[in-house]
């Protein structure tokens, strides 16, 4: 299952949101355009959906209230609203829909509770929230039927997909001292810290299979890498990931994750997560710290994978290397543009100027990106 469509209102700097999705899917623009606080949403939607942890009044909280969360362009209209469509395609009718508003209490704790909540398997509705006992008993309203499995079952399907949702942005140096802040993972992973844990939970069979493809791949991107492994401290039992490079002595030895350069490791979380299973994945800038020829190989790596695999992967990136591919359909980038009530988002190929260019052979790296710089670079100058 993929999102097929989503609506949000009042979602961070966005005013209204709405728009198609693909099975993938680009997010441009400039610096502080929201592009994380897009993705953002499907992390809000696991954050309540998780079963450890998780829930409404936990994901808000997480984020510094309502207050912080709502647009600050919302003015009179105080709700929020986030709505999906899931779809086993992009352009298919949807499966299921998941709508939800949300407010905060106007006196007294300034709880969050929800204004609505309602789910649609196809045509039919199968919940409408508040019904009768919300309406007696208000306080139900600060949990979502989604966070509950008792309330879900009917549309379990629903929570499973939010739950399973992977957010990677891999910081190399987090990955380096993992065992420094040992125990301390922050949300699932975000960061990379557990990414090694995630390496030691797989078979072994699994993780042999995915570490000999990443290993194919990290031989071209680093030319001296000769070998990977995965390995665990004897004394710890700690995992670890090592590899042999040719350019030191033969008897050198393995040099252990923490040696490893930032482009290496940001390519081996992000090859891992490609490989790893059929929920919906968000990279944030998967380009940052790489060379720009294996930038330009992501965007048709992840098609490839697509091919046996259907995982979404929403990506937000600044590289012009990552778009360069001339098969990136104008459908497949929303561009975010930023104005006074809030940023704007379009897909690309509705933009007739874009789209006119991009059938005449350009690609979206040359014409789309350039829309999202910022007008001059004349404040550099205050530096010199
Ligand atoms: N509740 C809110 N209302 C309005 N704007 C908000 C709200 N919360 C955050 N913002 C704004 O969103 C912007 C940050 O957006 P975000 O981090 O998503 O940008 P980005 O496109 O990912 O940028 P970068 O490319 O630098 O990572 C900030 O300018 C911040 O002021
Ligand atoms: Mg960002």
């Amino acid at each position: 299952m993929i999102v097929s469509h989503l609506h949000v209102k009042n979602w961070r700097n966005f005013q209204r949101v709405d728009v198609e999705l693909r099975e993938r899917q680009f997010i441009v623009g400039a610096n502080a355009s929201g592009k994380s606080n897009l993705l953002d949403v499907f992390r809000f939607l696991r954050d309540i959906a998780k079963t450890e942890g998780g829930g409404l009044q936990k994901a808000v909280k997480d984020r510094g209230g309502i207050s912080k969360i709502r647009s600050l362009a919302a003015r009179r209209d105080p709700e929020i609203v986030i709505e999906v469509h899931l779809a086993e395609a992009s352009g298919q009718p949807p499966l299921w829909r998941y709508s939800l508003g949300l407010q905060q209490e106007i006196r007294g704790y300034r709880q969050p509770y929800l204004t609505y909540e309602r789910v649609w398997k196809g045509n039919k509705q199968l919940l409408d929230r508040p019904d009768d006992k919300d309406k007696s008993d208000p306080d139900r309203l600060t949990q979502t039927f989604l966070e509950q499995i008792n309330a879900n079952s009917e549309f379990r399907d629903i929570a499973h997909f939010f739950q399973t949702v992977t957010y990677l942005h891999l910081v190399p140096q987090l990955l380096r001292f993992a065992d420094s802040i040992q125990g301390r993972i922050i949300e699932d992973d975000p960061f990379g810290q557990g990414f090694l844990e995630r390496l030691a939970k797989t078979t072994e069979k699994t993780r042999r299979a995915r570490l000999s493809r990443i290993e194919q791949v990290l031989k071209i991107a680093v030319p001296q890498l000769e070998q990977l492994e995965f390995t665990r401290d004897p004394a710890t039992g700690r995992p670890h990931l090592q590899a042999l490079y040719s350019h030191w002595r033969p008897n050198a030895g393995w040099q252990k994750e923490d040696q490893f350069s930032d482009g290496t490791l940001r390519l081996l979380g992000l090859l891992w997560s490609l490989l790893e299973s059929d929920s919906l994945l968000l990279l944030e800038e998967p380009e940052l710290s790489l060379n720009a020829g294996i930038v330009a190989q992501m965007a048709p790596f992840i098609a490839k994978m697509q091919r046996t695999r259907r995982r979404q992967v929403l990506v937000s990136s600044h590289s012009d290397a990552l778009l360069s591919e001339q098969g990136i359909d104008g459908r497949e980038v929303l561009l975010l543009i930023p104005g006074k009530e809030g940023t704007e988002v379009k897909v690309a190929a509705e933009i007739a100027e874009v789209r006119a260019l991009l059938e005449s052979g350009f690609t979206v790296g040359e014409v789309v990106l350039p829309r999202t710089r910022p007008n001059s670079n004349q404040q550099w100058n205050l530096f010199e």
